[in-house]
């Protein structure tokens, strides 16, 4: 059972899985799929998406079967309700074996902006500026961009038997150092993975560049 993530980070990690099926026979027959979130408001065919991106970049290119796919609703009438069937679909699956995470400038894992507690569950969540203003050049200006989100949470994800965070580039310098070597904090999501006993951040020179 894969978690897995949107943003740019994780492009390459799916080229690599789509490889793999293509080239040397790797099946996706029997994965199951948890992605970590969606944007609240938008239809699973705009192209901004998650559900578009994931199929875009990995889905569409690979075997795994379109009723093992899960990724939140962006549109849907009770949030609570669908956020709950999400924590209850993850845990009927068996949980999460390996979960991918990138990591915003915020600190987030998933869209857990500062602020999430540890013990967070699937839920919406309203999206911080530093967040709205990296997606908008995606959405052709900030104004475009969903205010909020539905996504896992950090106790979500943190419930995950192993996870492994991907940053690249300086921009995320700053972030990973405090994750890494900052306290343990909501102020920084991503500094609970300090406490998880099999998480592992993958770096690039200019990510690790302050460590
Ligand atoms: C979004 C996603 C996160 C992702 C982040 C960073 O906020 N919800 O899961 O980690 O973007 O994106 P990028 O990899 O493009 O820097």
């Amino acid at each position: 059972m894969l978690g897995l993530a949107t943003g740019s980070t994780p492009v390459p990690f799916y080229q690599e899985l789509i490889r793999l099926h293509r080239e040397e026979g790797m099946s996706f027959a029997r994965v199951i799929t948890f992605n970590l979130d969606e944007y609240r408001g938008l239809d699973r065919a705009h192209p901004e998406s998650y559900w578009s991106f994931m199929h875009r970049q990995l889905f569409d290119h690979i075997d795994v079967p379109a009723e093992s796919i899960h990724l939140p609703l962006g549109i849907v009438d009770d949030v609570p309700a669908h956020c709950a069937a999400y924590e209850q679909a993850i845990l009927a699956a068996g949980g999460i074996d390996f979960q991918l995470l990138g990591i915003g400038r915020t600190g987030h894992i998933g869209f857990n902006e500062p602020g999430s507690p540890r013990d967070s569950r699937t839920r919406e969540i309203h999206l911080d500026p530093i967040t709205r203003q990296d997606a908008a050049p995606a959405f052709g200006g900030i104004e475009q961009v969903p205010t909020t989100a539905i996504t896992m949470g950090c106790g979500t994800i943190l419930a995950a038997r192993r996870i492994a965070l991907l940053a690249f580039g300086s921009n995320k310098a700053a972030i990973v150092k405090e994750a890494i070597e900052g306290p343990v904090t909501d102020r920084v999501s991503a500094s609970f993975l300090q406490d998880h006993p099999d998480a592992a951040f993958y770096l690039d020179a200019e990510a690790a560049s302050l460590l």
